[in-house]
């Protein structure tokens, strides 16, 4: 596994190959790699001649009070669990590689980013559309991948590509979780010895949404969210929203009549969890 660090240098790199007629597979991640993340790079292993793996911790994602300074980094560790994954190059920019002084090509992330996230953290999608944008520009990939736990973005970024005419083909793969439900996330990493524990509730709660849907028949989104709270409230310091929307466009939705997305995401301590299920009636 070749480590880049240069923009310039990776693009030529894959400019060979793409003569060739080689397939480039690509997966963008933040780091502190774990298994959510390596279900993505196993996915585009088996899909692709060449697999690069970016980490970035892209700043313009990041609102001015969240954890950009404290987000959790191990390159080392992350470089060892790629080259075991047979990984052909891991990129790991500069900021000013990425955002280079004259830099002003910001992504507009469009009307997905409007639901869910997109109110709560303000700016989030247009730092993750413009970042995905770059580093397609950088890496041209055949296919790219990500993951449902980050279902609005992966959303976003498929219709980012479709604004675009993109020529890359996006992939998405499902959640991976711990044992007792939770989904993986770096952010786990934050969560003390109690917390980790009330962070099961999530998934919990999840699951007595879609018992609710399926089982029962329940078809009023009022009747769901309630019960999805009433499961949150006690483990959680504060539910920043409980969604019940259209998996595609993300508008809420009166009732489930056909497929929806439930969606959370709440404080646990200080660190913000999200989760999500696709309910099928
Ligand atoms: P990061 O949080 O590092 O996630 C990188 C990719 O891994 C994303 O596509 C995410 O959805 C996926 N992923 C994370 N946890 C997962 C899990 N438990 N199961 C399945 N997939 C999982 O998402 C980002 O980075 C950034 O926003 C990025 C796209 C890299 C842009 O900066």
């Amino acid at each position: 596994m070749k480590v880049l660090k240069s923009a310039k240098r990776l693009t030529s790199v894959i400019a060979r190959f793409k003569k060739k007629g080689k397939r480039i597979g690509f997966v963008p991640t933040m780091g502190f790699l774990h298994e959510g993340h390596l279900s993505l790079v196993r996915k585009a292993r088996r899909e692709n001649d060449i697999v690069a793996v970016s980490i970035f911790v892209n700043p313009t994602q990041f609102g001015p009070h969240e954890d950009y300074r404290r987000y959790p980094r191990h390159l080392a560790r992350d470089t060892r669990l790629l080259k075991r994954e047979g990984v052909d190059y891991l990129f790991v920019p500069s900021r000013s590689s990425i955002y280079p002084s004259h830099f002003r090509d910001y992504v507009r992330p469009g009307p997905l980013a409007r639901y869910l996230c997109g109110p709560k953290r303000p700016g989030h999608f247009r730092g993750v559309a413009t970042v995905v944008k770059r580093l397609f520009d950088i890496v041209a990939p055949y296919a790219a991948y990500f993951g449902e736990k980050d279902y609005q973005q992966a959303r976003i970024i498929e219709s980012m590509v479709k604004r675009f005419q993109l020529p890359v083909r996006i992939k998405t793969s499902p959640i991976v979780r711990e044992q007792d439900g939770l989904a993986m996330s770096s952010r786990n990493r934050y969560l003390s010895r109690e917390e980790r524990i009330s962070a099961r509730f999530l998934y919990q709660a999840l699951l007595l949404a879609r018992k609710l849907v399926r089982q029962q028949g329940v078809r009023d989104v009022r009747r769901v969210k309630q019960a999805v709270q009433n499961v949150l409230a006690p483990h959680v310091t504060k539910i920043d929203y409980v969604a019940i929307v259209h998996p595609q466009t993300l508008k809420p939705l009166k009732r489930v009549n056909h497929s929806a997305l439930i969606a959370l995401a709440c404080y646990v301590g200080r660190t913000r969890l999200i989760d999500n299920m696709v309910v099928r009636v």
